[in-house]
């Protein structure tokens, strides 16, 4: 159950986490069960403070996003229409000699060996390729093993019965689009966003919370217009600069344009937690990676202590996000599977349509046909003829000539329990003091950016036995709580108390002295206010000290 002990770094931030209460092994006292954690009173904290300021960046402080909050378990022909009960799973192997379980993808990538298909499309393993237990090469081949947790619904354990813990927080989202759409007043292009508890069994849950069996997502789904639609209406899809955030969303933009746009909303997301570009990387997938519907997925990657080197000794580092576009393939899937209609109808589009040239029309008319045509073709159920799959994409292809889409999907989805741990490692720090009598001391601070700190201020009186200072500053503690979270501390010596702030990643603490009292008339209810990172201090009236703190950490 323990980390492995060859990461230094990541051994330290485990034990700061246990230490402090971050984070806990899930059960510990029953000896823990592997992939699970719980988050301790400052994790609970971090953790809350993350989710908040990810529903209010990409909820509340936008015109074009709605809130969901939808079940774990849900219907289990979500799953079949998805495409998780067939195909969301992962290669696993054993050790013959050791009995030891593998991911196999992943042990070959720990032996820079590489996994590969054979021509049925089953995965072989490499000549070479070891047991990381034992060393033996007698491993079984690879085979799929579906990461859904499976349950029963109701007291009969039948396959009747069969429902999944939901593996990601998206499905709903499509469920419920005719419902958000209806409700909310929104109109395409929009998002519906959700942050919610997702379940992998995954086969080798590892790097400490990075790849948990129990974990939280924060997945937005942003539906937009078909390109042909857009070049309907506006006569042509907004091209972009080669670089860079594309800038306010404009009405011509396809989804090159949206799925750029969302990826550079989402690093500035980090950057404002904290995150800055340089501990950031980006993988693009290539067509090989990418599923058969997606257009495109940028991963936004941290570089966490256990990532791994290139040949060039650079860290590329490890998912925190992926960005996809995911073309109309979900909502057709849906609209399939549950004979719904999943389309919008868009007046704009309807009459723009009529005021095209004939080989304009035709144009579009073709272009929205193939791409139909392809979509179910690939995603053709068994009996499903040539004929009607052309007969089906006619309809839809004439559907658009009326105004009528199946709307298409950006992805932005993220991990919580990941973000947590990239912003402890970010955070994490560690100095050598030395005083004035030589003695030397490890001395940790946590430098969390302040929006996302656990505690906001630790208030501090300066003596514990002066009732006249502790019940002022139990009043400024009383002042401050409503607005945010406070850490009231009279035990031990002022430089103790800073000392524990500053493993807790508290950006400022307030020190009520005897000067708060009016010793100096001149400093009468004004606090120390020092600040983590550097030390500094500087005195700061009580009257002010709600709203310098509030714009602070907010
Ligand atoms: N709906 C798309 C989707 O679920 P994903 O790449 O499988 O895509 C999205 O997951 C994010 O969820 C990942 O970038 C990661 O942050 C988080 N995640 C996925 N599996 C995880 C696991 N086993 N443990 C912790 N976080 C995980």
């Amino acid at each position: 159950m323990a980390e492995p002990k060859e990461n230094l770094q990541m051994e330290k931030i485990v034990s700061l986490c246990k230490r402090r209460g971050f984070i806990f092994q899930s059960s510990e006292i029953y000896g823990g069960i592997n992939g699970f954690w719980d988050y301790g009173p400052l994790g609970a904290e971090l953790k809350r403070n993350v989710k908040e300021l990810w529903w209010n960046s990409m909820t509340r402080e936008r015109e074009d996003v709605a809130g969901l909050e939808a079940t774990i378990i849900m219907s289990p022909a979500i799953w079949k229409a998805s495409g998780h009960v067939d195909t969301f799973s992962d290669p696993m192997c054993d050790c013959k000699k050791c009995k030891k379980r593998f991911r196999a993808d992943q042990l070959c990538e720990d032996q820079n060996l590489t996994l590969s298909r054979n021509p049925e499309g089953k995965f072989v393993l490499p000549v070479g390729t070891r047991c990381t237990g034992c060393g033996s090469v007698e491993l079984t081949e690879p085979r799929p093993f579906n990461l859904m947790f499976k349950t029963y619904v109701g007291p009969v354990e039948s396959e009747d019965n069969v429902a999944y813990l939901r593996p990601e927080t998206a499905q709903a989202i499509f469920a419920q689009f005719k419902n958000v759409l209806e409700t909310s007043r929104q109109k395409v292009p929009f998002g519906i966003g959700q942050i919610g508890k997702a379940f992998r069994n995954e086969v080798t849950p590892r790097n400490y919370t990075f790849r948990s069996r129990e974990f939280e997502q924060m997945e937005l789904e942003f539906f937009i217009k078909p390109d042909e639609a857009i070049e309907a209406i506006h006569g042509a899809v907004a091209t972009m600069p080669a670089t860079g955030h594309p800038g306010e969303p404009q009405p011509d933009w396809g989804w090159q344009a949206w799925h750029r746009y969302w990826v550079e909303e989402r690093v500035r997301f980090y950057e404002g937690i904290g995150l800055s570009r340089e501990t950031l990387g980006f993988h693009h997938q290539t067509p090989e990676e990418l599923a058969h519907y997606a257009r495109a997925c940028t991963d936004i990657l941290f570089k966490f202590p256990f990532s791994k080197k290139d040949d060039h000794g650079n860290v590329k580092g490890d998912e925190l996000e992926g960005i996809a576009a995911r073309s109309d393939f979900d909502l057709s899937q849906h609209q399939r599977f549950s004979g719904k209609p999943m389309g919008v109808f868009d007046d704009e589009l309807r009459a723009a349509w009529g005021k095209l040239s004939p080989e304009k029309q035709a144009d579009l008319w073709k272009r929205y046909y193939d791409n139909r045509k392809n979509y179910l073709t690939k995603s053709a159920r068994p009996g499903e003829t040539a004929e009607q799959i052309q007969k089906q994409a006619t309809e839809d292809a004439n559907g658009l000539a009326k105004g009528q889409y199946i709307p298409h999907v950006i992805e932005p989805s993220a991990g919580v329990d990941r973000l947590i741990l990239a912003l402890i490692a970010n955070a994490y720090s560690e100095t050598v003091k030395t005083d004035a009598k030589g003695k030397s001391e490890t001395v940790f601070v946590m430098k969390f950016h302040p929006r996302v700190a656990p505690i906001k201020v630790g208030v501090l009186p300066l003596l514990k036995n002066k009732p006249e200072l502790v019940n002022k500053a139990l009043a400024v503690r009383d002042l401050l709580r409503p607005w945010m979270n406070v850490f009231y501390d009279d035990s031990g010596s002022i430089g103790k108390r800073y000392a524990r702030q500053d493993e807790a990643g508290t950006p400022f603490c307030v020190t009520i002295d005897f000067d708060t009292l009016g010793e100096n008339p001149e400093l009468l209810d004004t606090v120390t206010l020092r600040h983590r990172d550097d030390g500094r201090q500087e005195r700061l009236k009580i009257s002010e000290l709600r709203d310098w703190l509030f714009t602070r950490t907010r």
